[in-house]
């Protein structure tokens, strides 16, 4: 059984993402969350936070490692002897950027498959940017993140209030 990464901004980490990192486990040896340090957008949680977060949050899963990177998810890939990437889809309207991204990892490193995994169907409307537009106006999240993901997001936007 290979090593799988997922692989994401996780700004921040949702119960989607843990979802989709459990099931992974169950099928691979490990799975490397790989964790982009300086993604397109500006991060609301720092590369380290993110990373902490997600550890709180599957550290009942045994079988992952938490790391993190930047430039080229292939470089990535390549310096940790990965050949599978393991995303989430929720919906049709990702499937179309998710395809492209797959198919130009694959031309830049032939052998870097991608595998898609379905959403459950109770998180296929989740998103990070959306539990923190409802974090920032003082909505709650409880039950959308990891317990941890909630507490920091509201001393988060508690502080700025
Ligand atoms: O959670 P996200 O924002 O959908 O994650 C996107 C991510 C980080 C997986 C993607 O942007 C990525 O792999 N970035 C690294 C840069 C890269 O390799 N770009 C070329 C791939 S098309």
């Amino acid at each position: 059984m290979p090593v799988a990464m997922c692989p994401g901004s996780f700004d921040p980490p949702t119960r989607g993402h843990v979802d989709v990192v459990e099931r992974a486990s169950r099928y691979f040896e490990g799975v490397v969350v790989a964790v982009i340090a300086n993604p397109s957008k500006e991060p609301l949680f720092s590369v380290q936070e993110r990373r902490s977060l997600l550890a709180d949050a599957l550290a009942h899963v045994e079988n992952v490692e938490i790391a993190s990177f930047d430039g080229l998810l292939v470089d990535f890939a390549r310096s940790k002897g990965i050949t599978l990437a393991v995303k989430g889809l929720r919906a049709v309207s990702d499937f179309e950027y998710e395809l492209q991204m797959a198919q130009m990892n694959t031309t830049l490193a032939p052998g870097l498959d991608t595998m898609f995994m379905t959403a459950k169907p109770s998180w296929a409307f989740l998103s990070s940017s959306l539990v923190k537009e409802v974090a920032r106006y003082g909505g709650s999240v409880e039950g959308l993140v990891p317990p941890g993901v909630a507490t920091a997001l509201s001393e988060r936007y508690g502080r700025e209030r």
